[in-house]
């Protein structure tokens, strides 16, 4: 397949896989979820499962992907051809939509913030009303809808253009600005009276708060956040060149992930407890917290509209990646047009988000098992989907491929591989099966 794309460079792959991770997952999910379940419990369970879990995962899909050299459903069938390995890229792509269909609601939040932030009526005077004007926003369906149809728009916008063009370029200059400006924010949050109440809550753990959801749901948050179980990275590495080391794409893409997931919190938390409101607010947080944060901040109202721009661009980037591995698959070794399934898939996706949009508002009556329908896409996509599709691609990698060729792509120090083997055969399947039993019973 000679025509298709490939990353022009080592560093525009690392970019663009770590686009695809450091997004919402990191910035907004991150910190609500930690919030409502236990904080510094649901942090050293998170980061235990990124490192000894998830990131094994992210490394089984690059080596799958790199291989394949193809779409994530043609490359289990390449590679294991006349065998169902090939369900699990149509899993991967089914649950990418579903999780793209939600993320563009809070893509549709940020758009409604930025033309707020730039007409400079992202102000508030007392703490409260950063609070109202989040629900106003969210449970408004016009504007919502409107907002997360636009969300979508630039998604496909960008994802048509292909691979090289769109994302790479994207990439490049985002990520090192998102980090800036979050250490700053860092400092101002920090510097707040009453800020060390939030690092307490971050650090010191409280066992009380363990229990098997919680488990379950940092699981759920290391696989999303590392954009793992759904091989969207599969996607991603299959326009990867020979001669690039996966091992140490991956650990960067963790690192980064812990790294700014870690920022949000030391943003968010001191602030919460400084600010005097609730940890446990829950998907409004961070869009309640951070502009009360800029607030506190000279040229605050100039510099949120910056922020909002690179919280978007951080968004776009993950949001492109969940509607590339679609694309992709629906392409496949047809040479069909790429625009014209990028709007229709995008289309079809913006009709499947309405109800998760809508669920904070006008339909926020209808709940299934005491979840919103927000938040049962959420969990179907984030609690089942992924480790599902996490469990099968760790026994493709451990045990359906034969060490030699294992070893082969990973190529690296022994040392290394032997911890990666024996986390992907061992560690990675029977901790998702242990967590996922125990969790769903708690769950149902
Ligand atoms: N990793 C992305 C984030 O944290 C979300 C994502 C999940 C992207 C699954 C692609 C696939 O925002």
């Amino acid at each position: 397949m000679s025509s298709r794309d490939q990353f022009a460079s080592k560093i525009g792959f690392i970019l663009a896989a770590a686009g695809s991770a450091v997004g919402l997952g990191a910035i907004w999910k991150f910190p609500y979820m930690a919030g409502n379940h236990g904080g510094s419990v649901f942090i050293i369970l998170f980061i235990a499962f990124l490192f000894f879990i998830s990131l094994p995962v992210l490394i089984a899909e690059f080596m799958i992907g790199r291989r394949g050299q193809a779409d994530a459903v043609t490359s289990f069938k390449q590679q294991a051809p006349g065998k169902p390995w090939y369900l699990v890229g149509y899993l991967g792509t089914i649950m990418a939509s579903l999780i793209l269909s939600f993320y563009s609601v809070v893509g549709g939040w940020i758009l409604s913030y930025l033309i707020r932030a730039f007409t400079f009526r992202l102000k508030s005077g007392d703490s409260e009303s950063f609070e109202q004007l989040f629900h106003t926003i969210i449970q408004n369906p016009w504007e919502a809808v409107f907002a997360q149809g636009m969300f979508l728009l630039i998604t496909i916008g960008i994802v048509q253009a292909g691979i090289k063009s769109g994302i790479e370029r994207a990439s490049k200059w985002m990520m090192p600005t998102l980090f800036i400006f979050f250490l700053i924010l860092v400092v101002r949050s920090l510097t707040l009276p009453g800020a060390m109440e939030g690092i307490r809550f971050m650090f010191v753990p409280d066992w009380n708060q363990l229990n098997w959801e919680t488990v379950l749901l940092a699981l759920g948050q290391a696989f999303f956040t590392l954009s793992v179980g759904v091989s969207v990275m599969i996607t991603y590495a299959s326009y990867l060149g020979e001669n690039e080391q996966i091992g140490s794409a991956s650990i960067h893409v963790a690192l980064m992930n812990i790294f700014i997931s870690i920022l949000a919190g030391l943003v968010i938390f001191p602030a919460v407890f400084a600010l005097g409101f609730q940890p446990d607010a829950g998907p409004g947080l961070a869009f309640v917290i951070l502009p009360a944060v800029f607030e506190q901040m000279p040229l605050g109202s100039l510099f949120v509209i910056l922020f909002f721009i690179l919280l978007l661009f951080a968004t776009l980037t993950s949001s492109i990646s969940m509607l590339e591995i679609l694309v992709s698959v629906v392409i496949g070794k047809r040479r069909t047009n790429r625009v014209r399934i990028a709007w229709i898939g995008g289309l079809l996706i913006f009709i499947v988000g309405i109800p998760s949009t809508l669920s904070f508002g006008i339909w926020s009556h209808i709940q299934i098992a005491d979840k919103s329908i927000f938040d049962t896409v959420d969990f179907l996509t984030n609690g089942i989907g992924m480790p599902i599709g996490a469990f099968f691609i760790s026994l493709f990698a451990g045990y359906y491929y034969k060490t030699a060729i294992s070893k082969q792509e990973l190529n690296t120090h022994p040392l290394f591989y032997y911890v990666w083997l024996v986390l992907i055969r061992f560690v990675t399947p029977v901790a998702i099966v242990i967590i996922f039993i125990q969790g769903i019973r708690n769950v149902l």
